[in-house]
């Protein structure tokens, strides 16, 4: 069966994530757009992805670039219009490739007119009440609730009352006790339903509801940190279930008509693991993003807790995985696994790069669906040394710069040519620069190399259409430390050796794919393949 064509295609689907200000600029200003994006599909279609993830790409005045949305129902100018949407779409989807867009409903941005309406009719106002205004504490906020990217979770609006952004402060949290609130995202997601919008990755999807009487936190912590674990007021409260059961009609009501399903996939992060199963349910979201991949080191005994966790998940709530090496809030695996970070230096990336390269052909080896984050299949880096001027990562002002943010992995993509913009834009002077190096990353010099990361990528997504779709159950190989093995189904075997030295590789059929090469048939430090008997 071709997952692609079936009604549940999003179970083995791989999905690319394109970050819109950095995937590819058609009109010169230096910032990613959606007809940028059309011009590059056939880039996509040859890589052989099923599907794109477009981030927020609504109009907002770029606080947290998109994630501050002021109209849930338009394109950013930067971006396009809703035209060159439509276009987009129908391109796509001529293309075989799925569309999915990014909700964002924990909060909107300060540009929101119902925000703004609530800032200017004052305390005590209806329209106040869509947010969560409250009376400060003497002199200080509300409560002790700290925001994600540092600081209070409150800002004062000069009238004696201060409003609630779990993030920043131009990103007011919405209330969802407001029947206002509930409606108008219900429309938001048939309007782009209406639009050929193939479903949606929700942002903070554990978000939305907090504890109705505001208390303080036990522990106010004194590190501002990504996730914000402790705050069990501000996360994960049981009403956020009722949401999703009422969006899951929605997205079902359009199922029924033509027999394609519109998944809802969640970003939730920060909570107990065991609570990710509440959310995955059949009445409810059709997956949750699975980050253990993207924590774990590289090795593979940590590798085979975390597969054989996420396998066990899946049993249980009948969603598959959905496995994820990298994303646009992580540092890029190359550096990643290579040792190097903002702040921290570039680490060893050729060791990163053949252990990113290793990884990827253990996550797309895995039932269950794969995200790839642009530039990944480019083995891109993450740019570790921006310059401190040009750093826009809100992370970065509100801590102070104590933490580097995420800039370095929002470079813009290099397409082609040897010097900057590197085929992204008319215009060198990008959104974020491009360093030197990235001349050796382009698309084009990467297409060019028969051993490239990308061109790994294309087989290995080639060979999993092939082969893999359906392939049966993981069935662990007994293997010596370092090494992690396992067969699917009869035909299908997949070994990675997370050690410093070649090992026998596990299985005596015909190797198909490799992440380096294997001289005398052994498996070398840091790479793995896969064999068909
Ligand atoms: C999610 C997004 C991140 C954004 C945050 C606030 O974690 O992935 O980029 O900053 O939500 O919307």
């Amino acid at each position: 069966m071709n997952a692609a064509s079936s009604t549940a295609w999003w179970k083995e689907a791989v999905t690319y994530q394109i970050y819109v200000r950095s995937f590819a600029d058609s009109d010169g200003d230096g910032i990613g757009d959606l007809n940028g994006i059309r011009s590059r599909l056939p880039y996509l279609r040859e890589l052989g992805v099923d599907a794109v993830w477009l981030t927020p790409c609504y109009p907002s005045p770029q606080h947290d670039h998109g994630y501050d949305v002021a109209d849930y129902t338009d394109i950013e100018p930067a971006y396009g219009t809703l035209h060159d949407f439509d276009q987009l779409v129908a391109e796509a989807h001529d293309s075989g490739l799925r569309v999915l867009l990014d909700i964002v409903p924990n909060h909107c941005s300060i540009e929101h007119p119902w925000f703004k309406a609530a800032l200017a009719a004052g305390p005590g106002s209806p329209e106040r009440e869509r947010f969560h205004f409250r009376q400060g504490n003497g002199d200080g906020p509300p409560n002790n609730w700290r925001s994600m990217f540092g600081g209070s979770a409150w800002q004062p609006t000069g009238d004696g009352e201060w409003f609630l952004h779990l993030f920043t402060p131009e990103q007011p949290d919405w209330n969802w006790n407001h029947p206002d609130v509930a409606a108008m995202f219900e429309d938001v997601l048939r309007f782009w339903l209406d639009r050929g919008a193939d479903g949606f990755r929700i942002d903070v999807a554990h978000g939305l509801y907090k504890h109705p009487e505001f208390p303080d936190a036990e522990d106010p912590f004194e590190e501002e940190r990504v996730a914000d674990a402790m705050n069990v007021l501000a996360w994960n409260r049981p009403e956020v279930h009722e949401v999703y059961r009422s969006w899951r009609r929605i997205a079902d009501s359009y199922a029924e008509r033509d027999g394609k399903d519109r998944p809802f996939i969640g970003e939730i992060t920060g909570i107990a693991k065991r609570h990710l199963a509440d959310y995955v349910q059949p009445d409810q979201l059709h997956q949750g993003f699975f980050f253990e991949m993207l924590d774990s080191p590289f090795d593979a005994e940590a590798y085979g807790t975390t597969v054989r966790r996420g396998l066990e998940q899946a049993a249980r709530t009948q969603a598959p995985v959905t496995w994820v090496l990298g994303n646009h809030d992580t540092v890029r695996v190359a550096t990643r696994y290579g040792g190097g970070a903002p702040g921290a230096g570039p680490g060893d990336i050729e060791a990163g790069t053949a252990r990113a390269r290793a990884a990827a052909l253990l996550a797309l080896a895995l039932p269950g669906a794969v995200y790839i984050y642009q530039g990944e299949e480019l083995a891109l880096p993450e740019v570790v040394d921006l310059p401190l001027d040009r750093l826009t990562d809100p992370v970065y002002r509100r801590t102070e710069g104590r933490r580097l943010g995420r800039d370095g992995c929002r470079v813009p993509l290099p397409w082609s040519g040897t010097a900057a913009p590197y085929g992204f834009s008319t215009n060198a002077d990008t959104w974020l620069p491009q360093p030197p190096y990235f001349a050796q990353y382009t698309a084009e010099a990467a297409q060019a190399d028969a051993q490239s990361t990308w061109h790994l990528y294309r087989a290995a997504l080639r060979i999993r259409h092939e082969v893999l779709t359906d392939a049966g159950p993981v069935q662990f190989l007994p293997t010596p430390p370092g090494v992690l093995a396992f067969r699917r189904g009869d035909g299908f075997t997949f070994a990675l050796n997370t050690g410093d030295a070649p090992v026998d590789a596990p299985h005596s059929g015909t190797p198909v794919l490799a992440s380096a090469p294997m001289p005398e048939g052994k498996l070398p430090a840091h790479a793995a393949a896969w064999w068909t008997d």
